[in-house]
Parts: structure tokens; C-alpha cells; sequence
């Protein structure tokens, strides 16, 4: 499967993934800027805040607790599409996956 992150400045980059990685895990092999993810994939920083692509945000498994209320102190203002993304672990289902990187994550 492969994800594609749109940068804040609109330029877009299509990274191949494996099933069971993060879409955290996949942003930072890749050295991406945008995603700091600072506690490792914890759920317990929020730096690895993205915004989900409207048509694909229906299609992603549903939020935790946790995740719920970190993504209240984001950098970056919150948006009903705002996700961690080391809580999107990839599937077969989720080839193809669009995530905007927000401006800032701390
Ligand atoms: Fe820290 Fe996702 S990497 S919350």
C-alpha cells in the first residue's frame, strides 16, 4: 500500500507502506519533516497530528480516548478531520490514503 502526505505548502509525495506500520512510522522512515512524533508512536505527544482526507476519513478505524483527548492540545489548530497518525495503522483497505501535514506540530 502506499500513502500519499500533502505538505502545507500544497506539494505532495506518494510513500509506499507496509501492512501493520503506522501512518507515523511510514511519514518518518521517510524523514518527513511535518511529523516530529516525539513519544514514538505512544499516543502521548501529538506531534504526529494530520489531517485526513475528507473521502477517506469515514473508512479509518475510530478514535480512542486518548487519542480524543490529545488531539485537543495540538500545534496546529484542530479540524474534524485531525488524527494522530501513529494511531493509523495501514491495511490493504487504506492503499492509497491522503493526509495533509499541518502547519506545525509543536
Ligand atoms: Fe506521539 Fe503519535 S507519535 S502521539
Amino acid at each position: 500500500p502506499a500513502i500519499t502526505f500533502i505538505h502545507p505548502d500544497g506539494k505532495s509525495e506518494r510513500i509506499e507502506t507496509a501492512d501493520g506500520e503506522s501512518a507515523m512510522q511510514t511519514a518518518t522512515r521517510h524523514g518527513l519533516d511535518g511529523i516530529l512524533a516525539e513519544c514514538g508512536g505512544n499516543a502521548m505527544c501529538a506531534t504526529c497530528h494530520v489531517y485526513v482526507d475528507e473521502g477517506w476519513l469515514a473508512r479509518l478505524p475510530g478514535m480512542a480516548d486518548d487519542e480524543d483527548a490529545l488531539l485537543d492540545g495540538t500545534a496546529s489548530e484542530r479540524l474534524p478531520n485531525s488524527r494522530l497518525s501513529c494511531q493509523i495503522k495501514i491495511t490493504p483497505e487504506l492503499d492509497g490514503l491522503v493526509v495533509k501535514l499541518p502547519e506545525r506540530q509543536v
